[in-house]
């Protein structure tokens, strides 16, 4: 029997918009792209014509009956009203990170969809990549025993040196664009999905001042309007009992990055949750030299020496960004929960407030969102078939 595709209108025809496309039109058989729009109509012309897809505007995608999902790859100033105009036009909707600036205004997406009967995703999906599949099932299986603490950590370096405007509103220095918003999410999901939601939370948060470097900016020397936090540390107390810090921040020099998981029986060194495959070590209780894992699940990387379809270099063109909306389309399908749900993101957005909050109070701050753990893949489906580990 054929799959029934469902069919996506894509919103927000920028950077990302490639890899989504790419994967949606050419790697998943359950989604069928009907068209892209932008509030810069060469964007959405340059994405249609290099993808066989519709040239549209926003309200052409609101309006078409044919279309199923609303993709919002928009930058997260326009989140919160694409989402919602879209789950109002009876749409279900994917979003890219963060699906709103505030816990606020995402608690609002999440009812909407509830009240409406509609799917609401949420990125990130890499931890439905190959490297976090496996280290769920080295979990599951009990590899490392019983996760007592789990170290969660990004550095990254961001100024404001281009000669040019921020390319989106605020740049990345807003409540939800900053990096704990933009970044934190990878690091959430990833640990919400080995270890299941979180219970309370508490920490520091700081939004660090800088002026704009570059001399052919017209602010130059002027200072940079920070009103989104720029570090955050944080306590994570786990409703299944683990406990585990979390430090995003774009003050550093640097990048860096690390997802380790400390168990009873031993320690699991996990890859980049920013991408959707990596090295993962596994080192067991009496034998300290690290063992580099075998992936049990498909969906890694793709070989970054693939040449894009635009000729051009296309930011993580060589994952499967979007993979999550074909889940969300399984799901429907099958009338299961999908697994980069609405309340995952949800859940991000709240950890991140909660940081902030405990900082503002001095007090421990008990999270209202919960959402379930998402189930892991099947493990085996590797190639051409692999889309098989999403009909469950
Ligand atoms: N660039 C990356 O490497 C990357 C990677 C992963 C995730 N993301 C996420 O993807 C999202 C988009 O990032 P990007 O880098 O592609 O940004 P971008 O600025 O390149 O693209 C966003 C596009 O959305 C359009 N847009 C904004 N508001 C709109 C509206 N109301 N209606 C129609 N179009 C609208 C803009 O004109 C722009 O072309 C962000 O949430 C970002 O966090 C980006």
């Amino acid at each position: 029997m054929a799959i029934q595709p469902l069919k996506v209108g894509l919103i927000g025809s920028g950077a990302i918009s490639y890899t989504y496309l790419n994967t949606m039109v050419n790697t998943f058989d359950i989604l069928e792209v009907v068209g892209c729009s932008d509030l810069i109509p060469e964007r959405s012309k340059a994405r249609a014509e290099l993808f066989g897809i519709r040239q549209m505007t926003n309200e052409e995608i609101f309006s078409d009956p044919d279309i199923d999902i609303v993709v919002n790859t928009t930058y997260p100033s326009s989140h919160y009203e694409i989402n919602r105009q879209a789950l109002l036009a009876g749409k279900h909707v994917y979003c890219e990170k963060t699906m709103a600036a505030t816990y606020e205004e995402g608690l609002d997406l999440v009812n909407l969809a509830r009240e409406r009967g509609l799917r609401l995703g949420a990125t990130p999906d890499t931890f439905l990549g190959g490297g976090f599949q496996t280290c769920r099932k080295l979990i599951d299986d009990g590899m490392i025993g019983e996760p007592v603490t789990v170290d969660a950590r990004l550095v990254r370096s961001y100024g404001a040196g281009g000669a040019a405007p921020f390319g989106r509103p605020g740049g990345m220095f807003v409540p939800g664009g900053s990096v704990p918003y933009d970044m934190g999410g990878y690091y959430t999901h990833a640990l919400i999905h080995l270890l299941g939601p979180v219970a309370r939370v508490s920490g520091f948060a700081r939004k660090r001042p800088r002026n704009f470097t570059h001399p052919r900016n017209a602010h130059y020397g002027e200072p940079v309007e920070v009103t989104g936090a720029t570090t955050i540390v944080g306590a994570l107390e786990f409703v299944g009992g683990c406990y585990g810090t979390l430090t995003v921040t774009s003050d550093g020099a640097a990048t860096d990055t690390c997802i380790t998981v400390f168990g009873t029986e031993g320690t699991l060194i996990c890859p980049d949750p920013n991408e959707f495959s990596g090295p993962i070590y596994l080192i067991r209780k009496g034998n300290p030299t690290p063992m580099l894992m075998p992936f049990t699940h498909g969906y890694c990387n793709l070989d970054p020496s693939t040449p894009t379809l635009s000729g051009k270099r296309e930011p993580g063109h060589n994952a499967h960004r979007g993979m999550g909306v074909a889940d969300m389309a399984w799901a429907i399908r099958n009338n299961r929960p999908h697994r980069a749900s609405g309340e995952m993101g949800l859940h991000t957005l709240e950890i991140i407030d909660g940081i902030a909050k405990s900082c503002e109070t001095g007090l421990v701050y008990t999270m209202q969102s919960r959402p379930a753990q998402p189930a892991p893949l099947p493990a085996g489906y590797f190639g051409g078939d692999a889309e098989g580990c999403l009909d469950n």
